[in-house]
């Protein structure tokens, strides 16, 4: 079994950090678009048309499902791709939609996300087509992508940001509020401490996994024949991706090859 996933650069091994946990035998292929990286300040059409790059490229390495691990290419390309592949793309803002409100219990819930993600209004959308008398509050947060880029998910300037951001929620009266970037989950405990205490945090990298894995129990069910292998792909440069990398996912990532498409 092999699961390809992309982001626009480490955010999306948050994602994988949940494959490997609910599905330990699968085989891994991942693509960072680091040297493309923020998607959330770019156009749509630019999105859609990386997105399609990559999955393209994840087809040839013969996966059996994908996930886009990216809020913000799920907001702009999920739909147009869904359906052009011979296996399942899976986004994540539907997924983290339904774990949201399996949790909230006021149906106030805050979303921080991308510009693209926010402006998009795929989350609203999303949750009030689940329930229409949810209320949704946005905050884009575009800081935060590009400092945990450089490796800071901590100290005066993640602090900064996460002052500004997370002032939007103070006394709003959500009770849940949605990681609707898969960067933002390496910021936890900083957002924790910016934020009223008892308001429950969703990251959905963990309902998604989970939609993934119903969708392969055929796959699951059978028993591995080989060891899982795990390979990374990145238009960024390769050193930073395994060394930035490999402090989130806990171990030495072995295989990291650049890779770059037609801008
Ligand atoms: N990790 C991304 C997301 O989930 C994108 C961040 C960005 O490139 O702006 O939205």
């Amino acid at each position: 079994m092999k699961i390809g996933l992309f982001d626009s650069g480490l955010g999306g091994l948050t994602v994988v950090r949940e494959v490997k946990r609910q599905l330990p035998e699968a085989s891994i292929e991942f693509f960072g678009d680091n040297g493309r990286n923020p998607y959330g300040p770019r156009p749509r059409e630019e999105i859609v048309r990386f997105s399609r790059q990559i999955l393209d490229f994840l087809a040839e390495k013969g996966i059996d499902l994908a996930i886009i691990a990216c809020n913000t290419a799920t907001a702009a390309a999920l739909s147009e791709v869904q359906g052009a592949y011979p296996f399942p793309v899976l986004g994540v803002i539907e997924p983290g939609a339904r774990a949201a409100l399996a949790v909230s219990k006021n149906r106030r819930i805050g979303v921080i996300a991308t510009q693209f993600t926010i402006e998009s209004g795929a989350y609203t959308l999303t949750l009030q087509s689940l329930d229409p008398e949810v209320q949704v509050l946005g905050q884009a947060c575009p800081l935060f992508t590009p400092l945990v880029e450089q490796g800071k998910t901590s100290g005066p300037e993640v602090e900064a940001a996460a002052r500004e951001y997370l002032t939007t929620f103070q006394g709003s009266g959500i009770d849940t509020l949605v990681l609707g970037c898969t960067h933002y989950p390496l910021l936890l405990d900083v957002i924790r401490q910016h934020l009223d205490p008892g308001i429950n945090i969703v990251d959905p990298a963990e309902a998604t996994v989970a939609q993934a894995k119903s969708l392969l129990k055929t796959k699951v069910a059978a028993p591995a024949a080989v060891p899982p292998t795990y390979r990374f792909y990145t238009s960024g440069d390769p050193e930073l991706f395994a060394r930035l990398g490999s402090n989130i996912l806990g171990c030495p990532l072995e295989h990291v090859e650049r890779v770059t498409f037609p801008t």
